[in-house]
């Protein structure tokens, strides 16, 4: 569907988001021709700044981060054209006036209010919108993350927010939905026959999602101190790719029915007690060790790091559903920062055989698994079992692999490209519905407030490590593996 004439306004227009991220994915669906003659990009901030001195600090700060397509100086002046900066001081709505003249009021137009900033700003930039008249019925408004950080705040971002705009104008970003292989994981279930009757408790013994990143804080310590891996990551990446998992099969992508199929899953989540809790959930923190061979520091030597800081850097956990299709069946869930490896994966283990007619024994069939991988390189690879070439008959672990970049040539679109793309035509499918994110904070509370409550610290993992042993025992002792410390090096 190609796009039309649009005003995408960009609040935190000078952030790092925005120079990071927002700003090169524009640029790149720009040399792709997806930006109509009347896009424009609209970077509000609240430095005094002119045009040309905003357009060198794009220069400066967000082409360098442009990997591709690489930019050449025909396309980066026909880019830099649909720049405007406008200094506004977001909560102060007798500032707005720049903006309101920039903004075209014509309909047809459509207007995109992205809110790169704190979430304790939304609400009031909502109502400065409001009440400048520029929150009109061709305007959509996206929120970035953090969205809350418990049930409370994350609804009274929803209300405040819903007060100014219909859930239908609400985009919320999660960028993991905008990953290319999440939505092929959609493809796979939906598109194929194969999986859904083997899709649940009967065939499936255990699903494993990790999220492992080698990367520390950085310079993120002010924000990340106050929310940790938890929040940071599981309540919102992790729980969603496990809704793409389970979800029921949804009636048509349209975005309420995936909407409701993910809610589903979310609210049959099982809830834990104080008990199951800590038999359940690790977290751990980094301390000191070594990524790539390099030497890296604690959590806690981090720059801006409290001294005696108790926020998690890793988290791993065992869930399960309460539903007929996945009753019983553990969802294991692992996210950490300075881990052994940068991946993210979700690993779907069926059953064992339940009988060898092979002159080997049953415990040597290595159990069928589906391994789909978000990155870093995007497939799927399914284990079997087959027979060794020769005489007799062995049969051996073998691998069907799909690799996305040699079977599909077509170039890849980044997350926030692709998201921001659904955005300006608006659909809605790939993002939060305001119930669903109040269900993944309700499910996470419990645990956030009995961290809260008691007074012990995450356990501590070598930087460079898949973490602290007790989330290696967690797995274990339902007899089962991370497929890491499974399987040999590939
Ligand atoms: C963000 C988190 O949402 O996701 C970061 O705030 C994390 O802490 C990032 O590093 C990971 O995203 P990706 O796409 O690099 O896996």
């Amino acid at each position: 569907m190609a796009l039309t004439d649009f005003d995408l306004v960009l609040f935190g227009g000078s952030g790092d988001l925005a120079m990071r991220k927002l700003l090169p994915a524009m640029y790149a669906r720009d040399v792709a021709k997806d930006l109509p003659d009347g896009a424009r990009i609209i970077c509000v901030g609240r430095q005094d700044a002119s045009q040309e001195e905003f357009l060198h600090t794009v220069e400066a700060t967000s082409k360098p981060h442009i990997k591709s397509p690489a930019v050449t100086a025909a396309a980066w002046a026909k880019f830099t054209a649909r720049i405007v900066y406008v200094s506004v001081n977001a909560t102060d709505s007798g500032s707005y006036a720049p903006l309101v003249e920039t903004l075209r009021a014509d309909p047809a137009i459509t207007r995109v209010y992205y809110l790169a900033t704190p979430p304790h700003l939304f609400a009031q930039i909502c109502d400065n919108l409001k009440d400048n008249g520029l929150a009109t019925a061709n305007s959509r408004v996206v929120l970035e993350k953090p969205l809350g950080r418990d049930l409370a705040s994350a609804k009274q971002i929803n209300a405040e927010v819903g007060k100014v705009f219909d859930e239908s104008q609400i985009y919320r970003i999660d960028h993991y939905l905008g990953k290319e292989t999440v939505q092929n994981l959609m493809a796979l279930r939906f598109g194929n026959i194969l999986f859904e009757p083997l899709w649940r408790r009967e065939w499936i013994s255990d699903v494993q999602i990790t999220i492992a990143e080698k990367l520390g804080v950085g310079n993120r310590m002010g924000y990340y101190d106050t929310s940790g891996a938890l929040r940071d990551m599981l309540q919102n990446h992790l729980l969603q790719l496990l809704c793409i998992v389970a979800m029921e099969p949804p009636t048509s992508i349209s975005s309420d029915a995936v909407r409701d199929s993910k809610l589903q899953v979310l609210r049959s989540l099982k809830k834990f007690t104080p008990t199951t809790l800590a038999q359940n959930i690790v977290r751990g923190q980094y301390r000191a060790g070594h990524v790539d061979g390099q030497p890296v520091p604690s959590y806690r030597d981090e720059p801006d790091a409290p001294e005696h800081s108790r926020t998690e850097t890793f988290v791993a956990m065992k869930a399960e559903i309460d539903t007929w299709r996945w009753a019983g069946v553990p969802f294991y869930l692992r996210t950490g920062k300075r881990m052994a490896d940068g991946l993210a994966e979700i690993v779907v283990r069926f059953k064992p055989i339940p009988h060898s007619i092979f002159n080997q024994p049953t415990s040597s069939f290595q159990p069928n698994s589906l391994v789909i991988r978000l990155q870093p390189d995007e497939g799927l690879r399914m284990n079997l079992m087959a027979k060794t070439p020769g005489d007799g008959m062995r049969l051996k672990p073998a691998e069907l692999e799909l690799d996305f970049r040699e079977s599909f040539k077509a170039p890849r679109m980044d997350a926030y490209e692709r998201l921001l793309l659904d955005v300006l035509r608006g659909q809605l499918t790939l993002f939060m519905r305001g119930d669903e994110l109040e269900a993944a904070w309700e499910w996470v509370e419990p645990i956030l407030n009995q961290w809260e409550q008691d007074d012990t610290m995450p356990i501590p993992y070598a930087a460079g490590t898949w973490g602290p042993a007790a989330a290696s025992a967690l797995i274990g002792r339902d007899g089962l593996q991370w497929r890491e410390e499974a399987l040999p090096e590939d």
